[in-house]
């Protein structure tokens, strides 16, 4: 493993949700044993660290994002000794470990909200009211449930996730103790969930000036350990909010929502790679391009749709996506987002190309979204189907006979076994992209080349230059080798929705 201590300034970090990577012992959820077993996989892919979703004790209310207790391994994914001995597996293939964390919610099966519901003084760690106020949840209804004594609780979230109060010093030391405990078991960092929702006050909740002691006491605790990173879940519209998060006292690095959620059109994304550079260049702060999670639809079903912008609302679910087209920009915006400065994020199964499964039967759905809006927003399930491994049908080597969520017929293609052996495929697309980035781009800066508008041109300090065309015809290539490409070119000419890579001739 590479020892440099700004490691984290231009990594590709990979994102495990853990339910469904891969399943070691058959019950059809995926498990630590399924990750160790493709420990190789991750290695050969070149990727620099994993992200794991929350792998605690969960009734799984909201796939883990309901915490029932900081410092235990959740059973149907393993135990903590082999959480250990994933962290030092996971070393020795030279990738670093992140793992989430939940501050702002836990979940009604913890130790606190049990004693809590029993003893009234033990509800001052959560929000518990006489009387609810307006506020709605953010995955849809009231956001506050009544206990049967008849006080009421919050729950930005679901109501199996109540809301923590940190205007109580107890909460704040419970989470540093938390960072402590698995920083003590080598995990590289921290994944803050809904980093900036901790705080509420009378009128509102999202992005409170207190928040940011949080972010710095914990920026100590992290320091001490060295070389540990902390990634905040910060969706904030306003630029100059967004960037206290990043200062250098505070967090590490932040998603970047605004190239996840940006259509795929030459002059939206040039003005949100240009407003993000401008945002992080200034402080110090290397920014981040994601273009995937398990909140948000499969870009080969987003970028194959007529409007290809993401937004949570309806998530656009079921309009047509030509998936042919979806796929070709699916690969020409993985190369952009890989040659950009600084840390690019791979979720799980974006590597293979999956689509969004959007036919899931009804009763399969699990998110929390989908049963809180009645149904009229589908929710996350279709980006966090099982991933597809070997052979010709389901379950496709994922595990047992029965993955949690099922899984489509027809993804024989995809699997990566499959497309190991397809020069031409997603897969091997992202391992060329990979392995010429940890030489050649990640941390800096880029200079914008001249171009038509509807091209993106850059070039980086290593002199790699890398061309999108976004346009409706070919267009001509600037001069040098072609490293890499994201799809077949036509002579010197560069096809639409087609990324190339070209070392540039000086
Ligand atoms: C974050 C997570 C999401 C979860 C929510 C509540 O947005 O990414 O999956 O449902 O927080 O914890």
């Amino acid at each position: 493993m590479s020892m440099s201590r700004t490691w984290w300034r231009g990594a590709a970090i990979y994102q495990v949700y853990l339910r469904s990577f891969a399943d070691g012992n058959g019950d059809g959820c995926g498990d630590l044993a399924g990750l160790r077993s493709r420990l190789g996989y991750l290695k050969e892919l070149g990727i620099d660290a994993v992200w794991l979703n929350p792998w605690y004790p969960s009734p799984m209310a909201d796939g883990g994002y309901d915490v029932a207790d900081y410092r235990d391994i959740e059973p149907v994914f393993g135990t903590l000794p082999e959480a250990e001995k994933f962290i030092a597996e996971a070393h020795d293939h030279g990738i670093r470990v992140i793992i989430d964390v939940v501050p702002n919610h836990s979940s009604t099966a913890s130790a606190w909200f049990e004693e809590a519901l029993v003893d009234r003084k033990a509800r001052e760690r959560f929000w518990f009211r006489d009387e609810p106020n307006d506020w709605s949840s953010i995955f849809g209804g009231p956001a506050w449930t009544q206990v049967p004594d008849g006080q009421w609780y919050l729950h930005l979230f679901a109501p199996e996730q109540p809301d923590l109060n940190w205007d109580n010093p107890e909460v704040h030391q419970e989470f540093e103790d938390v960072l402590r405990f698995w920083f003590d078991r080598g995990v590289d960092g921290f994944r803050i969930d809904s980093a900036a929702l901790l705080f509420k006050s009378a009128t509102g909740y999202e992005d409170l000036d207190d928040v940011h002691d949080v972010y710095r006491r914990w920026r100590e605790i992290a320091d001490e350990y060295g070389e540990r990173i902390l990634i905040g879940e910060v969706w904030l519209p306003d630029q100059e909010r967004f960037a206290r998060y990043l200062r250098p006292d505070e967090l590490h690095t932040a998603f970047n929502f605004d190239f996840l959620s940006c259509p795929w059109r030459p002059a939206e994304l040039r003005r949100v790679i240009d407003l993000t550079l401008s945002t992080h260049l200034p402080i110090g702060a290397p920014p981040t391009w994601v273009l995937s999670n398990h909140d948000v639809t499969r870009p080969v079903t987003r970028y194959g749709r007529a409007d290809t912008a993401f937004e949570h609302g309806g998530r656009l679910h079921g309009s047509p996506s030509d998936l042919e087209l979806g796929r070709r920009r699916a690969r020409a915006a993985a190369l952009l987002a890989m040659a950009l400065p600084g840390c690019v994020y791979v979720y799980q199964g974006e590597e293979l190309g999956l689509p969004e499964v959007e036919d899931l039967p009804d009763d399969a759905r699990q998110d929390p979204m989908y049963a809180r809006s009645d149904g009229a927003n589908p929710g996350r399930d279709g980006c966090r189907v099982p991933l597809p491994w070997t052979g010709g049908e389901p379950p496709y080597g994922f595990g047992g006979p029965r993955p949690w969520l099922p899984q489509p017929e027809g993804w024989h293609g995809l699997t990566a076994q499959a497309q190991l052996a397809d020069p031409g495929s997603m897969l091997n697309l992202y391992r060329s992209a990979l392995r010429l980035r940890r030489d050649l781009l990640g941390d800096g800066t880029l200079s914008w080349l001249p171009s038509g508008d509807d091209v993106l041109a850059f070039g980086r300090d290593s002199g790699l230059i890398c061309v999108s065309n976004l346009g409706a015809v070919p267009v001509p290539l600037p001069p040098g080798e072609v490293l890499l490409a994201s799809g077949p070119l036509e002579g010197a000419a560069l096809p639409p929705d087609t990324t190339a890579w070209l070392a540039s001739p000086e």
